[in-house]
């Protein structure tokens, strides 16, 4: 049995959850069953990003003490994360005493590689991100993605030396050590690596109050990333507990938007703390609503937890896991999601399961013992994290399960009473759906068991309700 450790990114808590965040939660759950189902031991780690100006603004706002603003939130994107169905292990959030503690620590085993200087340029509290001369130009000072205005920092702030291992990340990334995925996206890092400059990791405390204290300057507190990428060691217990159990990452799901930092300061900090890099960094893409970004000022944001109430969680994962590329932009429409619902879900795999279970228990064909094993093409996709094409090679083999039962049509056999060809067919029917649910278990957790238990008895027994009534 190997040990594979998963990881996600953890989410600033500075509103609810919305379907965006849902997307490294799922993508990584289908990697844990995955392994799971290949006979590895899993741990899975999610958590709460909860440092930094924007978070501490937005409880000013509202009147709350930040710790309770925080406690509240994380709580919130704790319970989204089960209602997902996410099979995780670890949850860590950044206000953890513990954490703090380890994330000084790793600050001083970084001593070597840090160092103080005065910055002047711009910053954007969305991105909590250091903005270029060069990208201030490119965007005419507004934050594309966040739409203000980028804000002018003149401060003292404490440097990471990137400089100090670009060689040695630039060759990981080359040589696929730390594989970029999707391919495309290595391009763009390792670009983006040439041009990177060391970057701060502290702010003024005069700036900004609520994070960890930098250890040894009572005038400085942690620059949220440093803190956040951190999370991944420190929830393993690092560096009082030995992680190599567990580390390096067998695969890190982050979104697109953040790739930079886990593909370039994540590494830097890691080859400074002399551990190894992780074996994957898989970026997925964004999910738009009706085209556009989803931003509470337009009003499109898509609530999940309205969409599982309504659907179901496994109907959620049905259209985030199979209609979202996993590398790509995706669009979300309620049409869209309906359809996929109505037309695939419920039609193509609940009808079926519906069909083949009450033919066979009103015919009393009992049902054989199925041997399920993982075919190439399947295991070669989910090992190359495409797992929206894994999911669809699958449907394809669903969807000619119905066509073979319109084509073998057996209600004719039973009419005609030739009940052992009538026998036959059923249960070569029904172990290829049987087949099928096995490689779908990691994408439908909660449909493929119940399909599990209807079809692994010997007397089939059709469910009372179909899994997906229609909508
Ligand atoms: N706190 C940082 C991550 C620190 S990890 C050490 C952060 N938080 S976030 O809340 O902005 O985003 C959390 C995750 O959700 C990221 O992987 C991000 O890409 C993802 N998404 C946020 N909005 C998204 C969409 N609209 N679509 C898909 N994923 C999106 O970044």
């Amino acid at each position: 049995m190997t040990q594979k450790y998963i990881t996600t990114a953890i989410p600033y808590v500075n509103g609810v959850p919305h379907i965006g965040h849902a997307m490294d939660y799922c993508l990584a759950d289908v990697c844990a069953r995955y392994y799971k189902l290949l006979g590895d031991e899993v741990k899975m780690q999610a958590g709460a990003d909860e440092h930094g100006g924007k978070i501490f603004q937005k409880a000013k706002e509202l009147g709350v003490p930040v710790q309770e603003y925080v406690d509240a939130n994380a709580r919130k994107f704790q319970d989204f994360i089960s209602k997902l169905d996410v099979s995780y292990s670890d949850y860590v959030r950044t206000s953890d005493a513990a954490h703090q503690k380890r994330v000084q620590e790793i600050w001083l085993k970084l001593k070597d590689h840090i160092y103080l200087e005065k910055y002047e340029g711009w910053y954007c509290t969305g991105c909590e991100r250091f903005i270029t001369q060069k990208e201030y130009d490119e965007n005419n000072g507004v934050c594309p993605d966040h739409q203000k205005p980028y804000e002018k920092l003149k401060e003292e702030n404490y440097y990471f030396k990137i400089s100090d291992f670009k060689e040695k990340i630039r060759n990981a990334i080359i040589n696929d050590e730390m594989r970029i995925l999707p391919e495309f996206r290595k391009k763009e890092i390792l670009k983006l690596l040439e041009d990177s400059p060391d970057v701060s990791i502290s702010r003024p405390k005069s700036q900004l109050t609520w994070g960890v204290p930098v250890p040894d300057d009572d005038n400085q507190t942690m620059y949220v990333w440093l803190d956040a990428l951190s999370n991944y060691i420190t929830v393993l217990g690092y560096p009082e507990t030995d992680i190599s159990v567990w580390w390096p990452a067998a695969a890190q799901f982050v979104g697109k938007d953040i790739l930079r930092f886990h593909a370039i300061i994540w590494p830097a900090m890691l080859l400074g703390l002399g551990l190894p890099l992780p074996k994957n960094i898989v970026s997925h893409g964004m999910v738009l609503a009706d085209g556009q970004k989803m931003s509470k000022s337009i009003g499109n944001v898509v609530d999940p937890v309205e969409l599982i109430d309504r659907y179901g969680v496994d109907a959620f994962r049905y259209f985030f896991l199979k209609h979202v590329d996993t590398f790509a932009d995706a669009d979300f429409t309620w049409e869209k999601f309906n359809n996929a619902y109505n037309n695939e879900l419920a039609n193509d795999f609940g009808n079926l399961v519906q069909r083949l279970s009450v033919m066979m228990s009103k015919n009393k064909v009992k049902m054989i013992s199925v041997t399920t094993e993982m075919p190439t093409e399947y295991k070669k996709l989910m090992d190359e994290f495409r797992f929206s094409d894994a999911f669809a090679w699958v449907w394809e083999k669903v969807q000619k399960i119905n066509k073979r039962i319109d084509d073998e049509k057996p209600w004719m056999l039973a009419k005609n009473g030739e009940v052992d060809k009538l026998s036959d067919c059923l249960q070569s029917l029904a172990a290829d759906l049987v087949e099928c649910n096995f490689l779908l278990s990691p994408f439908l957790p909660g449909a493929t068991k119940k399909v599990d238990q209807i079809f692994t008895s010997g007397e089939i027994t059709s469910p009372a309700q179909p899994l997906f009534p229609k909508q």
